[in-house]
């Protein structure tokens, strides 16, 4: 049985390999938007959580959630390609969804390609919800699909809760 690997929330020194798996492993074929900046500001803002496997030097993992309000989002996500099937993904998904719960919020979104057929797989075994295709959501002919995961029932005659 695989060991549990150890989440812990990036340092600015995990900017430069979390921008490097983004660029490799999530856009590619797309403009490198992730830059290792970007990744330190979202590291430094406070309604950000960047978690992190592994060291600086050895990243297997990463996710970036945003906690808004109710909502949360998870913007991005990778496991190194060597270290897949593991269980990492899994432990990085299971940590930032505790901490939206414990943060109140509802629900989560998620957005992925529409091509990504391991992303939408994953996301589905955690129980998240296909609700939209959106067409050339990432460029030209790059289409996505849009999933989400309520944290907590919905209420009916609230907004989104039908
Ligand atoms: C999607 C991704 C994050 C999964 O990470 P991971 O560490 O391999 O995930 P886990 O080992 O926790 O997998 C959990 C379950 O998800 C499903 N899953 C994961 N990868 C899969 C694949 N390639 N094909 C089908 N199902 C898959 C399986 O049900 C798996 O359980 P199992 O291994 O017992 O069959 C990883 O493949 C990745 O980084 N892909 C590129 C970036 C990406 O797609 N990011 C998310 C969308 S933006």
């Amino acid at each position: 049985m695989l060991a549990r690997p150890l989440i812990r929330l990036a340092l600015p020194a995990d900017a430069a390999a979390i921008a490097a798996l983004s660029r490799d492993h999530i856009e590619t074929g797309l403009p490198w938007t992730w830059r290792p900046e970007r990744i330190a500001n979202a590291i430094r803002d406070p309604d950000t959580n960047v978690a992190v496997a592994g060291p600086p030097d050895a990243l297997a993992g990463f996710g970036i959630m945003i906690y808004r309000e109710e909502d949360a989002h998870l913007v991005l996500f990778a496991v190194h390609p060597s270290r897949r099937r593991q269980g990492i993904g899994s432990a990085l998904l299971g940590w930032l969804e505790d901490v939206a719960r414990t943060a109140g919020c509802r629900r989560i979104r998620v957005e992925a390609r529409r091509d990504n057929v391991a992303g939408r797989n994953f996301y589905s075994e955690h129980g998240y919800h296909e609700q939209a295709i959106e067409r050339n959501r990432y460029h030209a002919g790059v289409d996505g699909v849009r999933l989400e995961k309520w944290l907590r029932p919905q209420v009916p005659g609230t907004p989104d809760g039908a």
